[in-house]
């Protein structure tokens, strides 16, 4: 029970790896605010999590990450239910796959939007909590794309290098604080793979990467990966408990990259 006491928001937790970090969060303790643009979503993993603990430790909300109108109700209820914000994993997150010609202005800004916008305004809506009781925890959601670049895929993997621009700066700023602030970045999950077949519900990759087997983007990415391995939902979870943790105390403005061997 390494987070029992704790309170967490976990944003885009209706899937993927939202969920699972969700999931092993509420198992190891934390009261949860589950936030998703998909209510339903939401809903049914905070229902799932209830019913494995067998009581009501998680909480499920609607917002759009990137709009503050939208946010900052949604964070006053999630408060209401939770008391003071303790623990923010900023994982919510859009994929497209495309050619640097075609991406439109409008996708550019979304992507950015949903990610950099989002991160800066889920984080700026709970930080105060973190600043009262002297103890937080910021954990955001990068990329091996931001870490190296990737083809087809620039206004994401600048959105994720952006997002270490501002972990760091963040942690800098809270770093006498008591508030750690870190950056996961996965490599490939396994879970892109059902994305990629659309049967991932709530997936935003399905649509863009249609023409594009599964099988195809597995035997892509494992012939690069050192482990020859894709890694799982939990891998991450794991590594947003580590940073979570109190053991973590002394790690701040650390970009943790579980990807395999892929990006060293
Ligand atoms: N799966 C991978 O291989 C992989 C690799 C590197 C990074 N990531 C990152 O991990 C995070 C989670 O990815 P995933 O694979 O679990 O994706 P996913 O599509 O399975 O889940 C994302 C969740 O975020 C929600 N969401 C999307 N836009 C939102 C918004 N504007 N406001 C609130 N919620 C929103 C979706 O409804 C969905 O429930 C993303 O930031 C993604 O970029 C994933």
């Amino acid at each position: 029970m390494r987070l029992d006491g704790k309170t967490a928001i976990v944003t885009g937790a209706g899937s993927g790896l939202g969920k699972a970090t969700a999931q092993l969060f509420g198992r190891e303790g934390a009261r949860l605010g589950l936030l998703d643009i998909s209510q339903r979503r939401a809903e049914g993993v905070a229902a799932e999590i209830n019913a494995a603990l067998q009581r009501t430790v998680a909480f499920a909300c609607r917002a759009d990450v990137s709009k503050k109108d939208e946010l900052a109700p949604a964070i006053a209820q999630l408060r209401e239910n939770l008391g003071p914000i303790n623990i923010l994993v900023n994982n919510a997150g859009i994929a497209q796959i495309k050619d640097f010609l075609d991406i439109s202005s409008v996708e550019w800004q979304r992507m950015l939007d949903v990610h950099v916008k989002g991160t800066f305004l889920c984080t700026q809506a709970v930080i105060e909590d973190m600043l009262n009781t002297g103890w937080g925890r910021v954990i955001n959601t990068a990329s091996v794309a931001g870490m190296e670049g990737g083809p087809q895929n620039a206004h994401y993997a600048a959105a994720k290098a952006a997002i270490i621009g501002l972990t760091r700066s963040l942690a800098l700023e809270f770093a006498r604080s008591g508030i750690t602030v870190n950056a996961v970045a996965p490599g490939l999950i396994d879970n892109i793979l059902q994305a990629v077949e659309g049967r991932a519900q709530g997936s935003t990759v399905a649509g863009n990467i249609s023409q594009t087997t599964a099988e195809q983007v597995r035997q892509f990415f494992l012939r690069r990966i050192p482990m020859r391995q894709l890694g799982k939902p939990e891998d991450i979870a794991h590594a947003h408990l580590f940073l979570a943790s109190d053991e973590a105390g002394y790690v701040t403005g650390q970009v943790l990259s579980p990807n395999g061997g892929y990006v060293m």
